[in-house]
């Protein structure tokens, strides 16, 4: 394991990505009981409780900081908004992922987090490349991606999503540090 400091955090114009706490479960349970939100990523299940918002938390202690790091996206007058993250994927490349709760969209947010958050991977985590995958009935999503930088590589995966109870095609992207 190498040391990944995230604390205090990484800023934006008008965000702070940090350490999700157990005092973000309550908004967690709240934002992913939305089957909209679930939907759209392969490991929220549906429905999501506060149970299940206390387990994610409580698995943050137990990642390697070398394959994965999950950010809590918060705003200093909104509070807690959704999560970010990279992950090591199947392939074992290192995969982003984010949500944001429904209150929260439309406002540049995920587009805002994900930039920065992309700049802290390639200058602070030592990543030349990123992948990433949204379904293909996310649009806003795409959007997100193609305005950090990610680009299509043609390829359409079909893989599972929880909520979904079964597999969902999604058309692969990736970015270049
Ligand atoms: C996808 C998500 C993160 C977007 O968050 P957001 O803060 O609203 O995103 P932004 O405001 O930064 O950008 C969204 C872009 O998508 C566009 N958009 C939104 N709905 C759209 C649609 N149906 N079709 C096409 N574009 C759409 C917006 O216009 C915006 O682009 P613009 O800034 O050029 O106008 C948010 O909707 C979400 O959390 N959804 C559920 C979970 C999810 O999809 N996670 C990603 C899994 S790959």
């Amino acid at each position: 394991m190498c040391a990944i400091e995230i604390e205090p955090g990484i800023r934006t114009q008008r965000l702070r990505l940090r350490r999700p706490r157990r005092a973000d479960a309550a908004r967690i349970a709240e934002y992913c009981n939305d089957f909209d939100v679930a939907k759209m990523t392969s490991q929220i299940p549906h429905p999501y409780g506060i149970a299940d918002a206390h387990a994610f938390i409580d698995r943050q202690d137990y990642k390697d900081p070398a394959r994965e790091v999950t950010f809590a996206i918060e705003h200093p007058e909104e509070g807690f908004m959704g999560i970010l993250g990279f992950f090591g994927n199947a392939e074992g490349r290192s995969e982003i992922g984010y949500w944001l709760g429904r209150p929260h969209w439309g406002k540049g947010y995920a587009t805002e987090a994900a930039d920065r958050a992309l700049v802290w991977a390639s200058r602070e985590w030592g990543r030349r490349y990123v992948v990433a995958g949204h379904a293909c009935d996310n649009p806003a999503s795409g959007e997100v991606l193609c305005k950090v930088g990610f680009l299509y590589t043609g390829e359409v995966k079909l893989l599972a999503s929880a909520a979904r109870k079964g597999e969902t095609p999604v058309r692969m992207m990736v970015w270049l540090a």
